[in-house]
């Protein structure tokens, strides 16, 4: 029987710098053990294009990952995706002519100067929408300082795809609750919270279905039961859950948050389960609690040691049947938006 850690290991001695593994920060301990690099969204695409010496980037994540990543590298480099059906169940909530139909909506309703701006977490054509009509990307890491080049550019902000990042992004940088219209995707319509021409973020109605369910009960009961942890959350999760807590931010931020807290401090910490119990191997030092349990991306866990083994023993063979790419059309824009966010991060 094959041994596959041992086989990843010889395969990724024998293709040396030209095999790059990445690996999100939500991935299997053994998969974060066995890639180059480990970040956040943000972390990883400016790994994917800062990197020129990889012919095979093998992306451990989920689809928009590793098609970020192909839009980002250069044309001679190739992106796999190990877990081929690892998909994002948010980013498919938006797509290319649902955009264009709220975007038209939103033009003879509102009309001025909108600029769109896509999460990372949406698929390769609602990216390239946002490049072609002057718009960008954000991802958690860095939303707070795109959004607000796109508030002070634009009379309003159309945000895609989770509606929940777009509000907590807006209250961080004084926009109030009401001022935000919600765009309900199914019915086609805008629903608004002041008048039209106060609208200054109009937010796609899409969510993480793992974060969005961390709701304010939940928080208030973690508070009860220890009231001297500091509970920190993703910014996928709902407003009312974030004002309860003591912090929110990427994946990255999380990590750090609690690695720089004290020795013997109490932490609980709402977000996906891998990186919760990587924390508390990482920190012994802590007392770590996951928020709520049911916090698993099943899509992120797709990915594990044997059909990572499989990819590279693909890559060898000169077999791309796991290639991810991204039409020349669509990348072409996609990469304009792409490029604006990392100029601003
Ligand atoms: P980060 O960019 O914070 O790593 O988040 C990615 C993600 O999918 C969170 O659900
Ligand atoms: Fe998508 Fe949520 Fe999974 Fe992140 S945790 S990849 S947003 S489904």
């Amino acid at each position: 029987m094959r041994d596959d850690i041992s086989r990843i290991k010889e395969i990724k001695s024998k293709l040396g710098s030209d095999l790059l593994i990445l690996a999100h920060h939500y991935q299997r301990d053994e998969i974060v053990a066995l890639a180059d690099a480990v970040g956040d969204s943000l972390k990883l695409a400016q790994i994917a294009q800062q990197n020129k010496k990889a012919k095979y980037i093998v992306f451990c994540g989920v689809h928009f990952m590793a098609e970020t990543a192909d839009i980002l590298s250069e044309e001679y480099q190739r992106v796999f995706l190990p877990a081929v059906d690892a998909g994002c169940p948010m980013a498919d909530m938006a797509d290319r002519e649902g955009s264009e139909k709220a975007w038209d909506i939103i033009a003879s309703e509102l009309g001025g100067n909108v600029i769109p701006i896509t999460y990372v977490n949406s698929k390769a054509e609602v990216k390239a929408f946002c490049g072609e009509h002057g718009g960008t990307v954000v991802t958690s890491g860095n939303a707070q300082s795109v959004v607000k080049w796109g508030l002070e550019n634009g009379d309003r902000v159309f945000f895609l795809p989770d509606q929940n990042l777009g509000r907590n992004t807006a209250l961080s940088l004084g926009v109030k609750r009401e001022h935000t219209a919600l765009y309900d995707r199914k019915e086609g319509r805008l629903i608004y919270g002041c008048a039209p021409e106060d609208v200054r973020m109009i937010l796609w109605d899409g969510f993480c279905h793992v974060h969005h369910r961390i709701t304010p009960d939940i928080v208030n009961k973690a508070r009860q039961a220890d009231p001297e942890a500091k509970i920190v959350v993703h910014p996928e999760c709902p407003l009312e859950t974030v004002e309860l807590c003591d912090g929110s931010g990427s994946t990255e931020y999380l990590i750090n948050a609690v690695k720089n807290g004290a020795p013997g401090s109490r932490w609980i910490v709402g977000t996906e389960f891998n990186l919760v119990n990587r924390l508390k191997a990482l920190c012994p030092d802590k007392d770590i609690k996951i928020l709520d349990t049911a916090s698993v991306c099943t899509n992120m866990s797709k990915t594990n040691t044997e059909n990572l083994c499989d990819t590279l023993e693909q890559i060898l063979a000169g077999d791309h049947s796991r290639l991810v790419t991204v039409d020349d059309n669509t990348a072409k824009n996609a990469v304009k938006a792409l490029d604006k966010m990392l100029s601003l991060s």
